[in-house]
């Protein structure tokens, strides 16, 4: 059978509202020597994807203006360069763009097989929610088992995944969530204490759940008023990792307590990285995690999946915030 030449694929026609989504036409792209090109079968929709449809998070300098940053789906061709993977090998992939379409090239090195079992739904599900909770909560946050973690935003996919994986590594999980059905649904994922922030406090909650210890570590994806209140709640010694500032980042915050407590306040964003650094990512979560996903510890959190046309609407679905955990594009 004669190779593709041409693939539907999904771009912000300009930015705007999810209604400025577009299905254009594109050329299947050629594998670089260090490239795989997947026929893909389902891509993830995350926060990111909307902030870029916006037009508030351009593409990285090289990346695809196509959006999507992850897909699972069958290698069809391999760069010259590529020796893990072969043409017709299942993977699941991190992208820095291009994951959109029916096809999508991946660098080798940010593939990952799919665990047995997983549908490529399933699969796709997880490259952009793992990479990020591994290195911004284990690799910056240095989480250690008998640890304390609190996830802002416990309910997003990225919230299910860190109370799974903190869990799974012996810390004591907390959350926040903005409504009792997203609380259960942490505390179903495993939390061992769900705050609905819209009722109570989150501050005298986790002073209580701690003995006034305060927690080890802090996923934050909020910003806004919770700088000053994470470093309220932190632990001496703690560390806060900054993923997004939902709530803005320009912000007055009263320092002292960083200082007191001997605080580390840090954060970093995925999408730019380097092949290389995303590839050390990916090479420890293929000796320290995948194993956790084949048996069954760390599931998929799979809310809704919209056929690939319906980009739309999964754009929708995720601004209203009304989810919980992953929205997906099915191909
Ligand atoms: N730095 C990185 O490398 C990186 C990588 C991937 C994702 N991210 C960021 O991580 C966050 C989670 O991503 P995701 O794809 O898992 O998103 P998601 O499923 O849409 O989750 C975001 C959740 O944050 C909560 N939230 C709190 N304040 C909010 C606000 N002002 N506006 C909207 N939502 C608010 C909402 O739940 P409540 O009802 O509980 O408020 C919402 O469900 C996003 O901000 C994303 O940009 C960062």
């Amino acid at each position: 059978m004669q190779d593709a030449t041409e693939m539907k694929a999904i771009i912000a026609s300009e930015p705007g509202g999810p209604e400025k989504l577009q299905v254009i036409t594109r050329p299947v792209p050629t594998p670089a020597d260090d490239q795989i090109l997947i026929k893909v079968k389902a891509a993830g929709v995350n926060r990111p994807d909307c902030i870029q449809r916006a037009g508030n998070y351009p593409p990285p300098p090289g990346a695809s203006d196509i959006l999507g940053l992850e897909v699972a789906g069958e290698i069809v061709k391999v760069g010259a360069n590529v020796t893990d993977w072969k043409v017709g090998d299942s993977a699941a992939a991190l992208v820095s763009g291009g994951g959109y379409a029916e096809y999508c090239l991946a660098h080798a090195g940010s593939a990952l097989e799919i665990p047995k079992g997983w549908s490529f739904t399933e699969a796709a599900s997880m490259p952009e929610n793992i990479f990020t909770v591994w290195h911004n909560v284990f690799q910056r946050g240095k989480l250690h088992a008998e640890e304390t973690l609190l996830v802002h935003g416990g309910s997003s996919g990225i919230g299910l995944t860190a109370i799974q994986l903190g869990k799974a590594f012996g810390a004591k999980v907390a959350v926040t969530a903005g409504s009792d059905e997203k609380c259960q649904a942490c505390l179903d994922a495993g939390a061992d204490l769900a705050i609905n922030y819209k009722t109570q406090d989150f501050v005298t909650e986790i002073k209580n759940w701690t003995n006034r210890k305060g927690v080890n570590v802090i996923l934050d994806m909020v910003g806004g008023d919770y700088i000053s209140k994470n470093y309220v709640v932190a632990a001496e010694e703690g560390r806060i990792v900054q993923i997004a500032f939902l709530n803005g980042g320009v912000v007055e915050a009263d320092f002292r307590r960083l200082m007191m407590k001997r605080l580390i306040h840090t954060g970093s964003t995925l999408r730019a990285r380097s092949d290389a650094v995303k590839a050390d990512i990916a090479k420890e979560l293929r000796m320290e995690v995948w194993q956790l996903l084949r048996c069954g510890l760390v599931k998929p959190q799979i809310y809704k999946c919209f056929p690939f046309e319906e980009a739309v609407k999964a754009h929708e679905l995720m601004e209203s915030s009304s989810h919980i955990g992953k929205i997906m594009l099915e191909l």
